[in-house]
């Protein structure tokens, strides 16, 4: 069924940090593609007037991603501004009035969760909520408990196809771009499986530390931040088996299968770590004991991967941003007396650039038998003008399209995964800043070792 697009955008948390570093640079992108002309109404309690909030947009823009003055000109048009407290019946009147003739506007809530309850709640009794979508920010809940409470409090006033629950990871290009990669090639996807596959590892780095946001990260840390959502996905994405239709539920059923075959991760299977100068960043406690670094084994224990282990490593403060998998095969029976097999990989990089590797044994120079490694490898950096991952989930919300936001049932999966090492107390080791995080990391260590992901200087087109 064709779902009817959104006629109205209203953002809560309009003059936050999101809303500066993301959301306005999605909005102008989508009105130069031609996908956003209907009204764009912030929400925030800075008392400003809707002259300050054009400013503030224009200032978002010249600092993130430049402002082209025609789709700047256009989204002034749209733009709103609504001014109020969130649990205020008279912010939800305003609202209501700035709505206009709109049937079903789509609701952003870029706020933290603790403010979902009285929104949500708002927007029903005041109609803002009649016929409308809504969309809310990662992270959805601390723990299981926190977002099954968090579903709860949505499902009194919508129902799961009306919601969106953003995981921007997956609206990265070459993220979601990996299940058509897997199903259109056999030599990519023929080897997925317990049969040729040793081992899988993904690493997340990031070169730098907690941007300002302590006092958010302290009460998060890695394992909440970037593995319980966009790593999972990226797993999700490399262990599905193909959906039986291309429709969102028919995907969004094979990654919840997925996440169904993990067992929750166990203390002895985990790492964490801590990059040294954290405890001196703003809004962190003194004696946090919160990871800026995670390194975890887990197994999918579907027919397809059943014994093949999955590394996930995540880190802040480490050499290079970059996001990767690994896929190692099993290794090769030795034939030549000179030459012991190395195991050939595949290599997908998800983040900043896209690039798809095979890692192969060759004939050495001088033909002795004895080999030598190479890599064949495709790479892509992204066009100029490519969807963002905000614009694009933006749009497909406003759209209807479930495909890109995480189901109900998937989000309370990957937390029951983490929930109870989350809540194990184990270890917090110091590391390095600009290390591969702390020594102890070795612990969890796949076979052949964490491959590194080595930054690009230029790459080909
Ligand atoms: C966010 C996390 O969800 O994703 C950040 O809160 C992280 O800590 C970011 O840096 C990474 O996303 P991207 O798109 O910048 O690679």
């Amino acid at each position: 069924m064709k779902e009817s697009k959104s006629d109205a955008l209203v953002f809560f948390g309009a003059t936050g940090d999101l809303a500066h570093k993301k959301i306005f640079p999605a909005l102008q992108a989508m009105v130069k593609r031609g996908n956003l002309d209907v009204p764009v109404i912030g929400v925030a309690r800075a008392g400003w007037t809707l002259e300050q909030f054009r400013a503030h947009a224009r200032d978002s823009l010249e600092q993130h991603g430049g402002v082209d003055e025609t789709a700047f000109a256009k989204l002034c048009e749209l733009l709103q501004y609504v001014n109020g407290d969130y649990d205020d019946t008279a912010t939800f009147e305003s609202l209501r009035v700035a709505l206009g003739n709109a049937q079903r506007p789509a609701h952003y809530l870029a706020i933290p969760p603790a403010l979902f309850g009285p929104v949500v709640e708002k927007l029903a009794t005041s109609g803002c909520g009649k016929g409308a979508r809504v969309i809310v920010e990662k992270p959805f809940g601390t723990d299981l408990a926190s977002a099954r409470a968090l579903n709860q409090i949505l499902f009194t006033r919508f129902d799961e196809r009306s919601i969106f629950r953003i995981d921007h990871y997956l609206g990265k290009r070459p993220v979601h771009n990996m299940l058509f990669s897997r199903f259109t090639n056999a030599l990519v996807e023929s080897f997925l499986s317990r049969e040729h596959v040793e081992s899988v590892q993904i690493t997340m780095a990031e070169d730098f530390g907690v941007q300002g946001r302590g006092a958010f990260y302290d009460q998060t840390g890695t394992i909440r931040d970037v593995i319980q959502n966009h790593l999972f996905q990226v797993l999700a994405n490399l262990a599905m088996e193909p959906p039986a239709r291309i429709d969102s539920e028919s995907i969004r059923d094979e990654k919840v299968k997925v996440l169904k075959a993990i067992e929750p991760i166990k203390a002895a299977e985990l790492v964490r770590g801590q990059f040294r100068g954290y405890l001196d960043e703003r809004g962190v406690a003194r004696d946090s004991q919160v990871e800026t670094f995670a390194a975890l084994r887990l197994h999918v224990n579907s027919w397809r991967w059943q014994g093949v282990p999955f590394f996930i490593r995540a880190g802040k403060s480490l050499p290079v941003t970059c996001t990767e998998l690994t896929v190692r095969l099993r290794r090769l029976p030795k034939v030549f007396p000179g030459c012991d097999p190395v195991p050939n990989y595949l290599r997908f990089r998800v983040s900043p650039e896209v690039e798809a590797a095979f890692g192969l044994t060759v004939m050495d120079p001088d033909d002795r038998m004895i080999g030598q490694q190479a890599e064949m490898m495709l790479s892509r950096r992204p066009a100029a003008g490519e969807m963002d991952a905000y614009e694009r989930v933006l749009t497909d919300a406003m759209a209807g399209d479930q495909t890109l936001f995480a189901r109900e049932d998937y989000i309370e999966e990957a937390w029951r995964i983490v929930d109870p090492v989350l809540k194990s107390g184990t270890p917090v080791h110091v590391y390095r800043p600009g290390s591969w995080g702390p020594l102890e990391a070795t612990a969890v260590m796949p076979p052949g070792g964490w491959v590194n992901p080595v930054a690009r200087v230029a790459n080909s087109a």
